[in-house]
């Protein structure tokens, strides 16, 4: 595993995006793995400027995210803030922004009738791309990757989950509550790869921000391989794994 610690969150977002930069120039269709959240907005951002002014060709890259809130998708009519949807954080923070197909960027489907047959199908358009070529993960409060709550098995797929209180807590606060959204109409379930399917990708990228996650990135990283918090699974990753952190946030790491 390699653990790089830069200063501050722009240079983690600097160094992340050149990170996925490289993929795509080696390989134009590559396959990405995206994530949402507070974390990587400066990586989107900086993958942006990188396609306007240095012409990063996106034309031919397909891209999964994670997860998205279940019973809830992308309403274009709405205004940013009201729109909590990952679809909708997807596309004012990256997919407007560069020349992606729109047929090739998947987020999962919120609205589906059949959640269950949808996971699997999501699982299937991801085996049928060939899989992902790298997979861009942050850390929840709770130790999360995509939503895999505490407990999730790591043979565990794309499938529903019971978001926790922390999980629905940490959103709140980020996302919602500028919306003027009350506490009890957050979703409380979501779509989201499940933690074997992350482990399948051929890459992982994880980027860590702020204080707030010092604890829980040195359990994951250095602690026990444990359920209970799925990010410590990527320390079982038998591939590339590359995390970024900044200073505050690699505070509390001992080995390094
Ligand atoms: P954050 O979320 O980037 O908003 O901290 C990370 C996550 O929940 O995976």
């Amino acid at each position: 595993m390699k653990i790089i610690v830069k200063d501050n969150y722009s240079e983690m977002s600097k160094l992340a995006a050149s990170v996925i930069a490289d993929l795509v120039r080696k390989k134009p269709d590559c396959v990405l793995g995206l994530a949402t959240g507070a974390t990587p907005i400066g990586t989107y951002h900086e993958l942006a400027r990188l396609h306007r002014e240095e012409g990063l060709d996106f034309s031919k890259v397909r891209t999964f995210n994670l997860d998205e809130y279940l019973g809830i998708s992308m309403d274009l009519t709405l205004p940013y803030e009201m729109d909590q949807s990952y679809a909708r954080f997807m596309h004012e923070e990256l997919f407007k922004k560069i020349n992606i197909k729109k047929k090739n960027a998947h987020v999962p489907y919120g609205l589906a009738t059949d959640p269950d047959k949808y996971c699997k199908e999501y699982e299937k358009m991801i085996a049928d791309a060939g899989g992902l070529d790298l997979q861009l993960l942050g850390i929840g409060g709770d130790g999360h990757i995509g939503f895999n709550e505490p407990g999730s098995s790591f043979d565990s797929r794309t499938r529903v989950e019971h978001l926790n209180q922390k999980s629905i807590d940490d959103n709140y606060e980020a996302f919602y509550k500028k919306a003027g959204v009350s506490k009890e109409e957050m979703p409380k379930k979501a779509i989201t790869m499940g933690v074997a399917t992350i482990m399948e990708a051929k890459s992982l990228l994880m980027i860590v921000s702020g204080i707030g996650k010092a604890d829980i990135i040195q359990k994951a990283l250095e602690g026990p391989v444990t359920t209970q918090i799925t990010a410590s699974a990527i320390q079982t990753f038998k591939r590339d794994v590359t995390v970024i952190l900044d200073k505050p946030a690699a505070s509390k790491l001992k080995k390094l």
